[in-house]
């Protein structure tokens, strides 16, 4: 029922009784999905929790993306910078207009690749994230400060994209800003599975 678009194609799913206390998730889809696609995946994370979810901008041969890619892997860096920044105003701006406190990012692909710029460039925005299947997005100038901050970061031994290397890579980066990581592997692809929602619905409490 989004009441104005506040710079992005969106969906918010207001808080019900039994979520009151949960902090809203910033739901962020992967490459050709959209604001509907993990709204369902919200609900069975934390149920009754407030849910925002925005449309990635970029269009990719039809298919709504976060950022701009050269290639499978390969990341137009200064398009990530100047998203991240545009998405955590949105942040800001559906904070204010819908009375929301600071949210958890839960993001799949190039949603989880876009909540680690958002860490990484705009510490204050994330209360904390569940990253499946991220890469690094960027490697910020300077460290920024993410004390206090938990992510989860859901990896596949065997994934192509977001490899094992990657993942350690980003772990290390998001460990020395100071951030709390844990990182849940599984026996599995690029795709999600039910053992990585199971485990972050654990972590989330
Ligand atoms: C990305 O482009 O963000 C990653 O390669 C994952 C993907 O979206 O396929």
């Amino acid at each position: 029922m989004p009441l104005v678009n506040l710079g992005f194609e969106h969906r918010f799913v207001p808080a019900r009784p039994d979520g009151a206390g949960r902090p809203p998730l910033l739901l962020l889809h992967g490459t050709g999905g959209d604001e509907n696609d993990l709204l369902p995946l919200g609900e069975a994370l934390a149920p009754g929790a407030p849910l925002l979810s925005p449309r990635g901008k970029v269009l990719e041969n039809g298919m709504p993306r976060f950022f701009r890619r050269l290639a499978e892997g390969v990341f137009d860096v200064r398009d990530v910078e100047a998203r991240a920044h545009e998405l955590a105003d949105f942040v800001l701006a559906a904070r204010d207009a819908y009375s929301l406190a600071q949210p958890v990012a839960v993001g799949f692909s190039n949603g989880a690749n876009i909540a680690a710029a958002l860490l990484l460039l705009r510490p204050e925005i994330l209360a904390g994230a569940v990253l499946f299947r991220p890469m690094v997005p960027v490697e910020p100038a300077t460290t920024p400060n993410l004390r206090g901050t938990k992510v989860l970061i859901g990896a596949a031994r065997h994934d192509p994209i977001a490899t094992p290397a990657e993942t350690e890579r980003l772990r290390g980066l998001l460990e020395r800003a100071g951030a709390d990581v844990r990182v849940d592997w599984v026996n599995a692809g690029h795709g999600l599975t039910g053992i990585d929602v199971a485990n972050a619905k654990r972590w989330l409490g």
